[in-house]
């Protein structure tokens, strides 16, 4: 007779626990749903799991407790209301990110109602990866015109996979040079880029430095080089009135509103986590698009 899934999920939990992972029973349940196809209720109920899911759900433990990322095993991401798909080769969204999208997605909805920008805002995701923050945009403010960049070939692959089906466009580019065609027309520009020093390289999870890609990761200049990079074209690519939205790390909230006084961005905040971290910085771009 083949197992009970609750001796196999307690069973799987325990030898993830003995590899040091921090949620062992939340990975065990959800890599049963997925080897089985069954939802937490089916396997609560569910007598026995057929050799061939069991078999999936054993190697797909080995590989967690070898400390490949949950997602990568499942191939999806939620994210706020969407499901991205994900693999080697792309970012895995984080939660906190979520925070910095509905940022984005507050001031579309807003200019969307207040008829601002015309009818449909045109809203830029910078270093986009999988796509969530643009999905995110395309599914919760109807209408809104979304581009996406991403200068990754692979990550631009699943970027394009996620955004198949919604209105967004992807560039694949560096967003140094992207979209010289739309300068001064954006009302949002949004962006998660790396800024991780690559200094604290070492000190990262090895499930993190083994598996999200270290174009995603890591950044020169103290982890500050992106997001210069993102506040100089946010400024090129915004309206007069334009919102700029970028994640950074923990402790970069001081200098990441430097260089948005540094570009001429007005309204500066810095805006904290659920956790009460520094998460995001927010501005305003203040006069029109004053380049070529
Ligand atoms: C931290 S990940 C964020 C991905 C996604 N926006 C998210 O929040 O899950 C940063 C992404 O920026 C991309 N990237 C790094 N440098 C870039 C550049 N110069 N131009 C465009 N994309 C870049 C990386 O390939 C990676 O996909």
């Amino acid at each position: 007779m083949n197992p009970r899934p609750v001796i196999l999920l307690a069973q799987a939990s325990a030898a993830l626990a003995e590899a040091g992972l921090d949620s062992p029973k939340a990975d065990a349940r959800v890599l049963l749903m997925s080897a089985t196809g069954l939802s937490v209720t089916e396997l609560l109920t569910a007598s026995e799991i057929d050799a061939r899911a069991c078999a999936r759900f054993d190697q797909m433990i080995a590989q967690r407790a070898a400390g490949v990322p949950v997602q990568y095993l499942t191939g999806e991401a939620w994210f706020r209301n969407v499901r991205l798909e994900v693999g080697s080769g792309v970012f895995i969204p984080r939660p906190e990110t979520e925070l910095v999208a509905g940022a984005a997605i507050d001031e579309a909805l807003r200019l969307k109602a207040a008829g601002r920008f015309g009818s449909e805002p045109l809203a830029v995701e910078l270093c986009a990866g999988s796509g969530a923050i643009s999905a995110a945009l395309c599914d919760e403010v109807p209408g809104v015109r979304v581009v996406a960049v991403e200068k990754d070939p692979v990550a631009a692959g699943w970027l394009r996979r996620n955004l198949e089906g919604t209105p967004a466009e992807v560039i694949e580019a560096d967003m140094a040079d992207a979209l010289p065609g739309v300068c001064g027309q954006a009302a949002v520009v949004v962006a998660n880029p790396p800024y991780i020093p690559w200094s604290q390289r070492d000190g990262l999870p090895i499930e993190v430095r083994s598996h999200d890609p270290a174009l995603a990761l890591f950044a020169a200049d103290d982890g500050l080089a992106a997001i210069r990079v993102v506040v100089d074209v946010a400024h090129r690519l915004l309206q007069t009135d334009g919102l700029v939205v970028i994640e950074h790390g923990d402790d970069q909230g001081p200098a990441a509103l430097e260089e948005l006084r540094r570009a001429g961005f007005a309204h500066r905040i810095c805006h904290r986590d659920l956790a009460g971290r520094p998460r995001f910085v927010t501005g305003r771009r203040v006069s029109g698009w004053d380049g070529e």
